[in-house]
């Protein structure tokens, strides 16, 4: 309440991504000693962050606290794991992660179309994997998963692509609880089409070839895009069923006209993704996890990420067929306390109906 009136309004005249690297500064300070993270810990929860069993998720053999893990693209460098975790969520995805280091695109390239819905063209800005790795060393050991998205520097062929990004797996591989395979981004020219049936099924080949047989223990999933066709993504479906990997993030950012369309010509005509708390594009995203779940019958595991911003969206998501939800635009439209009170509104709708785990309620809709 105070966020949304008092300081969302301040920052909505800010520079979007400047704004984001600042409190991703401001986080990481807070972790150089217990108490600044206590503090963060308190304000964000109104008390210590929820544990609650009946929160807890298992998703490509992952255990999570609760449903809610911050997406790729809040934190590409590693540097405010412990911070997010006191905000109540289970665990962070890094990256996407390159080989190495890379500018993105021209600034301005992150834009609040709404105070809660935001347009990026950021074009996989990265310090390049030594550097995020080096930083997720300085953490030591941490409570929580850490995933691992993996990109590829915009220069790289489609013919050189899985070997880029298995350099960046195998360089995880001791450290990474999952890896995703970022092939979705609507901001490197010609990434997209790596979602193919051939160009995938390479990339899977050379990344679980990098982690050497460790792939039990380290789950890959496939980050895909929401302006699939029907075709596309079935086709998707069956590389992951055939490659045996763990199942499918959907979905990335939209590139969709219609959707950007509606807020005026000037977005219109600009490139980049849409994300976070628009109708159209959290449909999109939940009827592409509705899609996986009813043709697969729940075998291919799905974290669902797109506009997932209250109970009411993360609950959408869930019943579509998603076993944990990813948060990254949330973070802003909502404030830092995003975490903590999805996760109290579920625990609420939970007691209210009976429900005794969340697996109860992962693809209600479709079965
Ligand atoms: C500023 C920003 C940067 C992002 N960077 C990445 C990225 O590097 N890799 C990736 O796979 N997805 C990236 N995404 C996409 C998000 O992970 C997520 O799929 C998308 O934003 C939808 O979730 P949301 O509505 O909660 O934001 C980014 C999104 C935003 C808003």
């Amino acid at each position: 309440m105070i966020y949304k009136t008092f300081l969302r309004p301040v920052l909505d005249r800010l520079d979007s991504e400047a704004w984001h690297l600042n409190v991703k500064g401001l986080m990481h300070l807070c972790e150089f000693t217990g108490f600044t993270l206590r503090i963060l810990e308190f304000a964000a929860n109104g008390g210590p962050r929820i544990r609650d069993e009946k929160l807890a998720v298992r998703v490509g053999g992952v255990s999570f606290e609760n449903p809610l893990i911050v997406g790729a693209g809040w934190d590409k460098t590693a540097r405010a794991l412990r911070a997010l975790y006191s905000l109540g969520f289970a665990g962070v995805e890094v990256g996407s992660v390159l080989k190495r280091p890379q500018r993105g695109n021209p600034k301005p390239r992150q834009f609040m179309v709404t105070p809660d819905v935001c347009l990026n063209s950021l074009g996989l800005n990265s310090p390049g994997m030594e550097a995020v790795f080096q930083n997720l060393a300085w953490y030591g050991r941490l409570d929580m998963p850490v995933g691992i998205n993996l990109g590829i520097n915009s220069d790289v062929s489609h013919e050189d692509a899985p070997q880029a990004y298995a350099a960046v797996a195998r360089k995880f591989r001791d450290n990474a609880t999952y890896f995703s395979l970022n092939v979705s981004s609507p901001n490197t020219p010609g990434l997209r089409e790596l979602q193919d049936r051939e160009h995938l099924q390479t990339i899977i080949r050379a990344v679980k070839e990098s982690l050497g047989g460790l792939l039990v223990d380290k789950p890959l999933f496939v980050k895909i895009s929401p302006d699939l066709s029907t075709e596309q993504i079935d086709d998707i479906i069956r590389v992951v069923i055939d490659s045996g990997i763990s199942g499918v993030i959907a979905t990335n950012t939209t590139n969709s006209s219609s959707v950007k369309g509606k807020y005026g010509a000037r977005w219109k005509g600009l490139s980049g993704g849409i994300s976070g708390n628009d109708f159209e594009y959290k449909e999109l995203s939940t009827s592409i996890i509705s899609h996986i779940y009813s043709t697969t019958g729940g075998q291919v595991e799905i974290i669902g990420v797109g506009g997932v911003c209250d109970t009411d969206s993360a609950l959408e998501k869930l019943r579509a067929g998603a076993k944990a939800l990813q948060i990254v635009t949330g973070l802003r439209g909502e404030g830092l306390s995003v975490a903590s009170s999805i996760n109290k509104g579920l625990l609420r709708f939970m007691d209210r109906n009976g429900i005794k785990n969340l697996g109860e309620i992962t693809g209600s809709y479709n079965k």
